[in-house]
């Protein structure tokens, strides 16, 4: 499964990258707008440098042709820009018009499986099922993946699947277990993965045991 990070934090996203868990970025614009910089073509840019893989940037327009002019002016800031275009109806006639020019689209705020359907027959390289916003209301963001990966299986289609809102280190594991491509994760749960308090305890035992026979060596 590929690691996306889902953030806009270069210095996080530098850290992640030198634990070889970084193929890929995601941002949108709320998490651009905590890095508090307006230069954001250059901060795009800049993440694109460090990531060199798959880098979603997200529209800021509402109708489907202005999406698509900020969508072709954002692919020329690095050949790794991916566009992020919500999937409503405007969004639809976005990503067909996108994907017919061959650019690559991640079809984002996905809460159905029926949006999943229509933006994977539109031709988005992506599809972004926010299971943590599901979770927040009271439904089963992990069952609609389940549920899109069937539904893409069935037909073949190729859009890959990013597990998107992910909010702890269980949603990672059971994007695994259910063959995702993808889970774009925030750089705290990253560093959630790894980490096992029997792991630590171990090692304190083990560091313990060596100090003893080093100063029983003396
Ligand atoms: O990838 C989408 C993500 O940024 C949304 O996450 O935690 O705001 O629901 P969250």
């Amino acid at each position: 499964m590929k690691f996306f990070i889902d953030t806009a934090n270069l210095e996080a996203i530098k850290e992640i990258k030198a634990m070889g868990m970084c193929d890929g970025v995601t941002t949108n614009p709320s998490l651009m707008a905590k890095e508090g910089r307006t230069d954001t073509d250059a901060l795009l840019r800049e993440i694109c440098d460090v990531v060199q893989g798959p880098v979603s940037g997200e529209v800021t327009t509402l109708k489907a042709d202005e999406m698509i002019a900020q969508a072709r002016q954002l692919v020329k800031i690095s050949e790794y820009i991916v566009i992020k275009i919500p999937a409503t109806y405007e969004g639809l006639l976005a990503i067909s018009a996108l994907a017919s020019e061959g650019i690559a689209v991640n079809a984002t705020l996905v809460f159905s499986v029926s949006q999943a359907l229509l933006v994977a027959k539109a031709g988005a390289a992506y599809v972004s099922p926010f299971v943590g916003r599901l979770d927040d209301v009271s439904e089963d963001g992990m069952n609609l993946i389940e549920e899109i990966i069937t539904v893409y299986g069935n037909y073949g289609y190729d859009t890959e699947v990013i597990v998107a809102s992910v909010r702890h280190p269980l949603h990672v594991v059971e994007s695994a277990l259910l063959g995702a491509d993808v889970a774009t994760i925030p750089p705290q749960v990253i560093k959630k993965l790894i980490a096992h308090p029997l792991t630590d305890k171990g090692l304190a035992g083990f560091m313990a045991d060596w100090e003893k026979l080093q100063g029983g060596a003396r």
